[in-house]
């Protein structure tokens, strides 16, 4: 942001916000579902709570997807991931499996249905059947409309949301066959509400929401749940990509906590993608079988300070 050298909130006051509407019907929801934990479901921690599930990531070579893919494989599932850099994702594959958990990275980007397609296919090939799926492969750009190209538009729509459509369209045949299961895509508490210069970032979430409620109704017959997990802030790389020029490692480490404590009235700080990670494999876990069609807003309580 051109003036943020001299501004100590360096990303703007309150440039992420929730509705209030959303928070409380994802949280309404997750209230009414009933755990379904037996003595057999394994639980938080076990080790082994997706043993025997194959679950595919997109957008996994760093920030909340290479979390969330390290977090399942930690509990037993067999984990097929993409991203663009090979390096990051050669890097995280070495990673679960040094920590004697499995996985496969596969290159992938989510605007090109021919890789999208031949990805799905790769994870089912390899793993033998797809159960979760965690579309969460984004781009932001800030920048007002006015200056926005054409193609930062269609860049931000076609990964953010585009993908999104592509990673369900190829998903659901084979969580179908494996008799259902989950797909959950990671949205935005701009969803709900924007922010200046999150015009084409707010469109593409926003026509998140739309697609997991449909993709939610499509498939609900075919025991296939849809969520979007819609965090608040999270100091992942899409944050540090705001990072004003010449300033050192601790000035922007300061600048993003005072950040948390400005804008994240409630918990006062950003999230890590560890929480955000924890929070998918919740939203996937059968505990909450009646969760479906809508979007569970992780904000550390920024919409409660609205
Ligand atoms: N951090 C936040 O504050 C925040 C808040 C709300 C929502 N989110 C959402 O969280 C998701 C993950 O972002 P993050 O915060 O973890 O940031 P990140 O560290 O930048 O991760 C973004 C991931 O998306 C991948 N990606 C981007 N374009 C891709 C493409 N065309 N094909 C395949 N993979 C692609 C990147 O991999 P490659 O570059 O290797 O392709 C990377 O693995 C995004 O959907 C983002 O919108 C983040």
């Amino acid at each position: 942001m051109s003036s943020s050298e001299h501004d100590p909130h360096p990303m703007g006051r309150r440039f992420l916000l929730a509705g209030a509407a959303a928070g409380t019907a994802a949280a309404a929801t997750t209230f009414l579902a009933a755990p379904a934990a037996t003595a057999a479901t394994p639980g938080p921690g076990s080790g082994r709570r997706f043993a025997g599930k194959v679950v595919l990531v997109t957008g996994a070579t760093s920030g909340i997807g290479r979390a969330t893919a390290i977090a399942f494989a930690r509990e037993g599932a067999k984990v097929g991931f993409c991203g663009r850099r090979e390096n990051l994702g050669r890097q995280v594959e070495r990673e679960i499996r040094a920590a004697a958990g499995e996985a496969t990275y596969i290159r992938a980007d989510v605007r090109v249905p021919a890789q999208m397609e031949s990805f799905v296919a790769a994870v089912v090939k390899k793993y033998g059947a797809l159960h979760i799926a965690l579309n969460n492969a984004g781009v932001q750009t800030v920048k007002p409309l006015h200056e926005m190209t054409v193609e930062e538009w269609d860049d931000t729509a076609h990964t953010n949301t585009r993908g999104v459509f592509l990673g369900i369209k190829y998903q659901v045949p084979p969580i179908r066959r494996a008799g259902g299961g989950v797909i959950l895509v990671t949205g935005s508490a701009n969803e709900f509400a924007s922010r200046p210069g999150l015009g084409a970032y707010s469109a593409s979430k926003g026509g998140v929401t739309g697609l997991v409620r449909a993709a939610a109704l499509d498939y609900g017959a075919d025991n296939i749940r849809v969520v979007a997990l819609s965090p608040g802030t999270t100091d992942t790389g899409l944050v540090d990509a705001r990072r004003p020029p010449n300033i050192t490692d601790a000035q922007w480490a300061a600048g993003k906590a005072q950040f948390g404590r400005d804008n994240v009235d409630a918990l006062r700080r950003m999230a890590r993608p560890e929480e955000m990670a924890a929070t998918a494999l919740a939203l996937a876990s059968p505990e909450l079988s009646f969760l479906t069609g809508t979007s569970v807003v992780v904000d550390g309580g920024m919409l409660a300070g609205l």
